[in-house]
């Protein structure tokens, strides 16, 4: 039996998070650009019959056989979903041993916020800017280059990413991604999601692609 993943859906309404990030654009983000990723995907599992069952393993799997084509488009769909869930159409802010990591770590909310900005506002052309941890708490932000993803390192977990592709920003900013990542980090970064993951990067486990 061949594996073949479906989109997931949008875990809240495409016009939920308005006015930071419009209908328009979360209609084609994640009905063209995401669900392309999959098709993509698909096509290429479809012509191989050990493929894992799990998304992530197929991420891992195309990362260690240098294949590039199913890489990109497994660890795109990987992306894509998780970046869905670091949203919420509620403003929130880090809390608990989360925000006491982050405090560690930078120095302090804001020295983590003007961090994050100038990654993401300097990151050059496509890619990712992730929030993750390692297995004693630490954490640290890395921006990753295209598909790039931190779940090919087993030792990290991701607590949260921001889409740094023009795709994720260019109808609602044209070209100001530091507007983009202003609403991000003030309006729209999920911090609840990412509390649940912290905490299952000290116990194992945490969110995965829906099977
Ligand atoms: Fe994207």
């Amino acid at each position: 039996m061949t594996v073949q993943f479906k989109l997931p859906d949008l875990p809240y309404d495409a016009g939920a998070l308005e006015p930071h990030i419009s209908r328009t654009t979360m209609e084609t983000h994640h009905g063209k650009h995401h669900a392309a990723y999959i098709k993509n995907m698909n096509a290429m599992l479809a012509e191989r019959a050990d493929a894992p069952n799990s998304l992530e393993d197929v991420v891992r799997l195309a990362a260690r056989e240098g294949q590039k084509k199913l890489f990109n488009n497994a660890a795109q769909s990987w992306n894509h979903a998780f970046f869905w869930q670091s949203l919420s159409p509620e403003a929130q802010s880090p809390s608990g041993d989360l925000k006491s990591a982050i405090e560690k770590s930078f120095g302090s909310l804001d020295a983590f916020t003007e961090e994050a900005k100038t990654k993401a506002v300097g990151h050059f052309a496509s890619g990712w800017l992730w929030l993750v941890s390692d297995k004693n708490g630490a954490v640290r932000l890395t921006d990753l280059h295209d598909a790039d993803t931190p779940i090919t390192d087993v030792s990290l977990t991701p607590l949260l990413v921001c889409d740094l592709w023009e795709h994720a920003y260019y109808l609602d900013y044209k070209n100001e991604r530091p507007r983009f990542v202003d609403a991000f980090l003030s309006k729209l970064a999920n911090w609840r999601f990412a509390d649940v993951q912290y905490r299952a990067a000290r116990s194992g486990g945490g969110w995965s692609f829906p099977a």
